[in-house]
């Protein structure tokens, strides 16, 4: 894993603005209309701010200071029902049946699939969105352990009822599609 300096140092040089995931935006209709709220590894938190005005009670977990520090500056400003914290998730993984959402996006360890599962609440749902394998632009990390393999998404949650997949790789027109990632809903049947 990168350390939380090389984070903060992105961070503090970033002049983006929080872009939540497009496995959250484009199924957002499948958000728990209430309960609590997690964006895992979160960055700047464009996903714990869309799960905050949805009306979620949301945590952001990151172990950059820098960046949890931009992410409670836009909460307070907006008065959203969030609080990011600096959390080092595969030290500190998330709590066994706590949370009704869990977003993780650009984000992979493999070691967490299990924990993810186990902290989610019954009907609880994963939205999961990561680099591939297959990924033919220059955007997300080059070294292959950080990237999913084929179906691996799939793999790491096939106890949950999955909701959505899609992972296209380079199959047909690679000019057209959704190419690079995979997505993935999931909901928690017990
Ligand atoms: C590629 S960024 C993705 C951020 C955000 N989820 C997004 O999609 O924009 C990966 C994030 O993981 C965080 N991270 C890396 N290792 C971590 C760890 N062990 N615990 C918590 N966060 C970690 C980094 O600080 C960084 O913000």
């Amino acid at each position: 894993m990168v350390c939380r300096e090389q984070w903060n140092v992105r961070y503090r040089e970033c002049r983006e603005r929080p872009v939540p995931a497009r496995v959250l935006v484009e199924n957002r209709h499948l958000l728990p209309r209430e309960g609590l709220g997690l964006d895992l590894a979160c960055g700047l938190g464009g996903n714990a701010l869309l799960l905050a005005e949805h009306g979620l009670e949301t945590q952001a977990w990151d172990i950059s200071d820098v960046a949890v520090h931009q992410v409670n500056a836009v909460s307070r400003q907006r008065l959203l029902p969030l609080i990011a914290e600096v959390r080092d998730v595969i030290r500190f993984p998330p709590l066994k049946d706590y949370f009704d959402c869990v977003v993780v996006s650009r984000f992979l360890c493999r070691e967490l699939a299990t924990p993810i599962i186990e902290s989610l609440r019954p009907g609880g749902i994963l939205f999961y969105q990561t680099f591939t394998r297959e990924k033919q632009g220059g955007v997300g990390p080059s070294n292959p352990e950080w990237l999913l393999g084929t179906n691996e998404l799939l793999f790491l949650f096939s106890a949950l009822r999955i909701l959505v997949y899609r992972e296209e790789g380079t199959v047909g027109d690679g000019w057209v599609g959704w190419r690079d990632e995979a997505l993935l809903v999931g909901m928690k049947v017990n």
